[in-house]
């Protein structure tokens, strides 16, 4: 095995012996200086590139599912035989090489050509998709990845095309990711896929009869297809005393840009509200020297999603970085810079940001009669109650396989996966969505990785130790486990979403 002096890591020009590499696994290492990943099943191997399109995950450190290898870090899944991008939320492919086996040697050759662009696909006369977010730029994409080459357009209330809104309360947030990380595509991409994207365009009806929206500054849009990917509004609450200007919310692109102007002479923030968003923001705000007070009503945070170790430990978390936590407690006055508490606690705060909880955006469907029950209700190809109109993302509930519950997220992965089922959907694929749903949090240097669904359980099982931010957490039901909280396990995440498909299709089954 040759090896580079700059790099220290194998050269598969040179050959590898393939008896280095087991069954499963990966090894990474380099072709003319660009870093690959062996990935070996049975006695296949594979070339692929080494870093995850979505934010650069280790591919080597992945785990390998059949034919695809799946990323660390927020469970893209690619496939090992042409690089595609077959999941969420990695949309480009990698670069993939072919391997030529030589005795016991495996040696790496020249790129193999990503799958060539399709088109013609035959689908609806044209496909009209609400909502510019995780679930409508997927689905766009999608279809156009598929072939499908009619009139396709993504109306979007927000005033920024598609970006990536995990981003908006952590690096972005905290200065550490430049503007232009943001947005999901280059502004030349819907050009060039001849996707036409409304911005600033709210849809204020939809008439299921006549198949067509009605745009609040009168554009009337027929639709042969329909998605409904409207996502989620941040709950928002009237707080005695407090101006407009002096309360925050976080959802676009330009709510993040506004907090971030506020915050260049702020010195204390109060955040109102222990979820993911507002410890995010606090996390953030933290990073760029500003005091934050967070004010919530439970005991611990994300004790009602994760339960009471993982809240307590999160808790610590952000007070080792300074975070001072008033639980049990709501604003319930702004006077000037001064937050009142319920217990008359007072806190200055040069302005407070409320992460309190979304509620799916369902006014359309809802006027539009359309099924709704606490989301859109949809089937298992996430088509609604009225057929050619689908629903994906924050707002739709669908029958989940593994729980055997209509359940609704709000989770950027799940919502970008079922916008390309959708996608495949309304090109009359059938594909049923049955993805585990999966997100992440980051809070400083710790990510949180869950896999699964569990709003009750009856037991938490911790294998490892949350202190030494090393485990993986278990909520289990009638002896299975619902879903899993990883820190610092990334592979564990992944075996538990692999565990957790194989279940309901047997016939897949993890080979590392
Ligand atoms: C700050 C922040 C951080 C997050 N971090 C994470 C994370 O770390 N991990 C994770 O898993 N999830 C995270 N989420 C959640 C994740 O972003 C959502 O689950 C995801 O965006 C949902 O996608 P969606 O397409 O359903 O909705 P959205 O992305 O919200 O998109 C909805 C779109 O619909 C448009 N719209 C709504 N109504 C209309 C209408 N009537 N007419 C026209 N357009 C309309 C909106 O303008 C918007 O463009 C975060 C969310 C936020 C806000
Ligand atoms: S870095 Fe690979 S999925 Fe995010």
């Amino acid at each position: 095995m040759a090896e580079t002096p700059e790099t220290n890591k194998p050269d598969f020009r040179n050959g590898f012996p393939i008896s280095n590499l087991g069954d499963g696994s990966t090894i990474s290492g380099q072709a003319d200086g660009e870093e690959l990943v062996l990935a070996r099943r049975g006695d296949e191997v594979f070339a692929i590139g080494a870093h995850c399109t979505h934010y650069g995950g280790p591919l080597a450190e992945g785990l390998i599912v059949g034919d695809t290898v799946r990323c660390p870090w927020h469970h893209a899944c690619f496939s090992l035989r042409n690089g595609e991008a077959l999941r969420a939320p990695a949309l480009n492919p990698v670069p993939c090489w072919r391997v030529e086996r030589l005795g016991d040697q495996i040696f790496v050759r020249e790129k193999v050509s990503p799958p060539a662009p399709k088109h013609g696909t035959e689908g609806p006369s044209s496909v009209v998709i609400v909502g510019g977010g995780a679930a409508g730029l997927a689905a766009a994409d999608m279809l156009r990845r598929e072939g499908y080459d009619g009139p396709l357009t993504i109306v979007s209330a927000d005033a920024s095309p598609p970006v990536d809104r995990p981003n908006l309360s952590k690096d972005y947030l905290a200065g550490t990711a430049q503007e232009g990380w943001v947005p999901l595509r280059p502004s030349d991409y819907y050009r060039e896929r001849r996707i036409d994207l409304l911005l600033h365009s709210r849809v204020s009806s939809l008439d299921r009869e006549r198949r067509r929206i009605v745009l609040e500054n009168g554009k009337v849009l027929g639709f042969g297809a329909l998605l409904l990917a409207t996502g989620a509004d941040p709950v928002r609450l009237q707080v005695e005393g407090a101006t407009d200007s002096q309360l925050h919310y976080l959802r676009t692109f330009a709510d993040s840009k506004a907090i971030i102007a506020k915050a260049a002479s702020a010195k204390r923030v109060v955040v109102v509200g222990a979820s993911f968003i507002g410890l995010e923001v606090a996390a953030s705000l933290r990073a760029r020297g500003i005091h934050v007070d967070v004010v919530a009503p439970g005991n611990q945070p994300l004790e009602r999603v994760m339960g009471v170790e993982v809240g307590l430990f999160i808790r610590k978390l952000h007070e080792a970085h300074g975070v001072v936590f008033h639980l049990g407690e709501t604003v319930s006055r702004v006077s000037g810079r001064i937050a009142a508490l319920t217990s008359g606690t007072a806190l200055e705060a040069d302005f407070i940001v409320l992460g309190v909880g979304v509620r799916p955006s369902l006014i359309l469907a809802e006027q539009a009669g359309l099924a709704v029950d606490r989301g859109i209700s949809v089937n298992e190809y996430l088509e609604t109650s009225v057929a050619g109109i689908f629903a994906a993302g924050d707002s739709a509930r669908w029958p989940d396989p593994h729980t055997g519950e209509r359940i609704r997220v709000e989770h950027w992965v799940v919502a970008e996966r079922q916008g390309q089922v959708a996608a495949k959907n309304i090109l009359g694929r059938r594909e049923k969505f049955d993805a585990v749903p999966f997100f992440w949090s980051q809070h400083y240097d710790v990510a949180i990785n869950y896999v699964g669904h569990a709003e009750k359980w009856e037991a938490i099982e911790i294998d490892g130790s949350l202190d030494a931010r090393d485990c993986a957490v278990a909520y289990k039901k009638g002896g299975g486990t619902l879903a899993t909280v990883t820190i610092s396990r990334d592979l564990q995440s992944l075996q538990a979403e692999a565990a957790m498909e194989a279940a309901i299709r047997p016939q897949e089954r993890e080979v590392a």
